[in-house]
């Protein structure tokens, strides 16, 4: 593992060591955070976007559907805390001999992750399960081969032997985490277990608590390799703007964390892509997708009254 300066670069370094360059294709869900499409772009790849079913997760039946001679690597990322299918879609692409990176900026500790891809891109910025006091992330990888490249690219492209300052590839980012982050992640390191057990502890919480609405809403389903970042529910039935009206007038804020799918965007290289029409069931999964609050700062009185308010909406 080496530290840098923010999960972003921590997945182009990632691209760019496995040798994604201009013109390749990358294989990414189309329900992330910015950043991972973004990544691809900045190497000069083009993202080629791959559908989810409900439980946030690119499919990996769309791996197999995508991958093309193009397809230099694939980026499934652990939304939400959740890992599903990452083993499987790891399988698919090393049959086809094609790298897979993980973004894994919202799963900080399932350690099984790092046996089902080349590298694993972490994220410490403040608002992840364990956060820096600003930006900074990781880039993590078993191969000691991926990990010299890993390092080239995320200072300069020097080849950081015994001599410095000679660069060994064309160029590299300015990427090193800061003292100051490392300083604070040095501590916080240590409240990590207890915070992750608070995480899980919340989400059993809302799973015994609102079991009762089952009909009405959908609580994740995958409980067991989950790191609990958000907590994602699908609404069953009624408009998701009313409850979330209603639930802001009892002072409880709802919302959906990335309300806009990659290929649904304003800008070119949304409004550019053909054949929408294939993303029809993810888009269908997102129209009922809305968060309820969890941190691991957050009380047991707190959270019934996210669950009161739940029930008495739901009357
Ligand atoms: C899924 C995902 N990927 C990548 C990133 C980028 O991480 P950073 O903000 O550290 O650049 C984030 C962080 O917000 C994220 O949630």
């Amino acid at each position: 593992m080496f530290a840098t300066s923010s999960g972003t670069d921590a997945l182009k370094i990632a691209l760019k060591s496995v040798g994604v360059g201009p013109g390749d294709e990358v294989i990414v869900p189309l329900n992330s955070f910015a950043a991972t499409e973004n990544a691809v772009m900045a190497v000069g790849a083009v993202p080629v976007f791959a559908n989810i079913d409900s439980s946030f997760n690119m499919l990996p039946d769309d791996v197999e559907r995508l991958k093309t001679t193009r397809t230099k690597a694939v980026l499934p990322v652990c939304l939400y805390g959740s890992c599903m299918y990452i083993d499987a879609i790891h399988r698919i692409a090393r049959k086809a001999d094609i790298p897979v990176i993980v973004d894994a900026a919202q799963c900080f500790g399932i350690r099984s992750l790092i046996g089902h891809c080349d590298l694993l891109a972490l994220s410490f910025n403040p608002f992840k399960n364990i956060g820096s006091f600003g930006k900074s992330g990781a880039v993590l990888t078993r191969s000691p081969e991926l990990a010299r490249l890993a390092r080239q690219y995320s200072y300069h492209g020097f080849a950081g032997s015994v001599k410095k300052n000679i660069k060994a590839q064309d160029w590299g980012l300015n990427s090193r985490m800061d003292n100051l982050q490392a300083a604070t992640l040095s501590v916080k390191f240590h409240h990590f277990e207890n915070n992750a057990r608070k995480r899980c502890l919340l989400a059993a919480r809302y799973h015994l608590l609102l079991a009762d609405l089952s009909h009405k809403m959908t609580l994740p389903s995958d409980i067991l390799q989950n790191t609990w970042h958000l907590f994602p529910v699908l609404l069953c039935q009624g408009e998701r703007d009313s409850l979330f009206a209603f639930a802001r007038e009892r002072g409880v804020e709802l919302d959906i964390y990335y309300p806009v799918l990659s290929h649904c965007g304003e800008h070119p290289l949304a409004t550019g892509y053909s054949r929408r029409e294939q993303f029809g069931a993810s888009e269908r999964i997102h129209s009922a997708l809305f968060h309820l609050p969890l941190h691991n700062h957050m009380s047991f009185q707190e959270q019934n009254i996210i669950i009161g308010v739940l029930h008495d909406y739901f009357k």
